[in-house]
């Protein structure tokens, strides 16, 4: 029998004694042994839970204990996950985590201290919810050089652009829905600023490229100026709006950036909608690939943190490779990133387009019938330095800019 101890009784640790207790007879199977959840800790009672009489307060508990062996942190947030982690490591406790937040910011120790331990730090429920796509980049994509790595990292913020695209719904009113259907956070701040698809992005293009990428040097632009209008431009042009994370190799370096992006149908991540995720792979043997579901919510979640439960049941004297190490990886600075802008523009296209193209070079041009004190142009591919030298000319005259994904 292995022990096993969950650190905070909320969604996903909700989710997690679920699975394990609705899938026991497989899942036992598949480790070879029993897995027996020891402990829950939460500050909470909860009376009449069938977890009940598992509920502990005292985190020393499961780290003084020598049967606990895995021990899953669901708390969220990097105190006390931190420091509760850390210690069970070092107490010789495997540790599986949705903790995106923890990953991104102390993953490299944390995966140290394991590896010293011959134990694992497993965090597959960190990015993606229910998508595997941590172990296929560890294990699976290790032929290629990756070269590009893009994904819809976010439900929230994928449902509202779903909404705002199919349905022409204000920004507001689609966030009050996120909210109402229990997608995004009573703060929703995290999802609509892209804060969590950063740290998202900045773990999986720590394991695509090898080395640590540090999620606070990575350009994170929100949706939060995304309006009505720029979705009836978007559909104008057969394209739609997303946010997306994505880090790629070019000629000068690594980039990595959180932003709202124009996709087209070309694109295979322009069909992901509502809450689902997808993350886009091209590596330079490979070519393309792209995984998708459920990126958020309790069991899709829990599926994902009960799987490394499993993975560190069976490996349970051996830490499993990764490729992340602890070198940092220098990214360029966004200035020399180059992009194409769509870029909406005040004023009517007869009086103002000749001046733009003066400016920005030989752009195409969009029109909405209905918006005629307005029209918006596509530039060619320039760097974001530029844009924003010719912006400036341009000065108050530009009502907005997203950037075209390449
Ligand atoms: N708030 C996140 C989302 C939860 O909407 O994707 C999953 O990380």
């Amino acid at each position: 029998m292995i022990n096993i101890a969950v650190m905070g009784y909320g969604t996903v640790g909700g989710g997690v004694v679920e699975v394990i207790n609705t899938n026991h007879e497989s899942i036992n199977k598949r480790v070879g042994e029993e897995i027996n959840i020891k402990y829950v800790l939460d500050l909470r009672d909860f009376p009449g839970d069938p977890a009940e009489h598992l509920i502990i307060h005292d985190f020393e508990q499961i780290v003084n204990d020598p049967e606990v062996k895995i021990v899953v942190e669901t708390m969220g947030g990097l105190e006390p996950a931190h420091t509760f982690v850390k210690r069970c490591l070092e107490a010789g406790k495997s540790v599986a985590t949705s903790n995106k937040a923890l990953v991104a910011k102390f993953g490299v120790e944390l995966m140290e201290i394991a590896k010293a331990k011959n134990i694992n730090f497993l965090f597959e429920a960190s990015c993606g919810g229910g998508i595997p796509i941590i172990r296929p980049l560890n294990s699976s994509l290790t032929a290629d050089e990756i070269d590009e790595i893009t994904g819809i990292l976010n439900g929230t913020t994928n449902y509202m652009m779903t909404k705002m695209s199919m349905e022409g719904a204000e920004f507001d009113d689609v966030l009050k829905d996120a909210q109402a259907k229990g997608y995004a956070e009573a703060d929703p701040t995290a999802d609509i600023e892209g804060h969590d698809a950063c740290r998202k992005i900045a773990i999986l293009s720590s394991l695509a490229f090898g080395q640590f990428v540090d999620f606070e040097e990575i350009y994170t632009e929100g949706i939060t100026k995304i309006t009505a209008v720029d979705m009836e431009y978007a559909r104008e042009m057969g394209q739609t709006i997303k946010l997306l994370g994505t880090s790629r190799r070019v000629e000068d370096g690594f980039y990595a950036m959180v932003a709202p992006f124009l996709i087209g149908p070309e694109s295979p991540l322009y069909s992901v909608n509502d809450v689902f995720n997808a993350i886009f792979v091209h590596g330079n043997v490979l070519g393309d690939a792209m995984f998708y579901g459920s990126g958020a919510g309790k069991l899709p979640t829990a599926s994902a943190v009960v799987g490394d439960v499993v993975d560190a049941a069976r490996h349970m004297h051996c830490t499993i490779m990764n490729n992340w190490s602890s070198g940092k990886l220098e990214l360029m600075s966004t200035d020399d990133v180059q992009a194409r802008f769509f870029v909406r523009i005040q004023g009517s296209q007869a009086e103002m387009l000749e001046a733009v193209k003066a400016e920005m070079g030989d752009c195409e041009a969009i029109a909405l019938e209905n918006h005629p004190e307005e029209f918006a142009v596509v530039t060619p591919v320039m760097s974001e330095k530029e844009y924003k030298a010719h912006g400036e000319k341009l000065g108050d005259k530009i009502l907005g800019m997203i950037r075209v994904k390449l």
